[in-house]
């Protein structure tokens, strides 16, 4: 198997979507919503893929000011493709777009919790997360 990883890229909509369905992160993304989909794609400014054969088969997508912080939004491999390593790759090349000063930050999926841990994330206690959806007028 040769996987090519590549750096800002075009993805389409329909490949994203494919990916998150593939990887069940599509549980916990707007994948029925197109515009926020598409605005997905095309709003951030960092994003690393892993292809297979002209697959996408997986994503790192971030937005960053490339020195201070990079909010890693979704990362993402297909379920034929897990547990080879190539999570860690992506999200080791996304680092490698950035300055040394300049954090990652994510929050976790439920069932990835360990898994950044495992590569050397600490967990942050004061991270907070407004849903202005249930917020807007408050
Ligand atoms: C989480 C995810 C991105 C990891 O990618 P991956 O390619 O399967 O993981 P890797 O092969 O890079 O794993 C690297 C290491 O983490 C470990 N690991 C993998 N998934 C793990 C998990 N869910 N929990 C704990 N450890 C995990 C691996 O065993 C490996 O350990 P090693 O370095 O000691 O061999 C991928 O499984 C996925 O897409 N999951 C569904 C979507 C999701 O939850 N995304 C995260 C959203 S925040």
């Amino acid at each position: 198997m040769s996987i090519k990883y590549e750096v800002n890229v075009p993805v389409t909509s329909d490949q994203f979507i494919e990916l998150l369905r593939e990887s069940t992160l599509g549980e916990r993304r707007p994948i029925d919503d197109r515009d926020c989909m598409e605005g997905m794609v095309k709003n951030s400014n960092l994003m690393v893929t892993a292809w297979n054969d002209g697959k996408l088969i997986g994503i790192a997508r971030s937005m960053t000011d490339f020195h201070y912080a990079c909010y890693l939004s979704d990362l993402a491999v297909h379920r034929e493709y897990q547990k080879k390593g190539i999570g860690k790759r992506l999200q080791i090349i996304t680092q490698g777009e950035l300055g040394p000063k300049c954090k990652l930050i994510l929050v976790a999926a439920p069932a990835a919790n360990s898994y950044y841990e495992h590569l050397g994330f600490k967990n942050n206690p004061r991270c907070w997360v407004l849903d202005r959806e249930q917020n807007i007028g408050s």
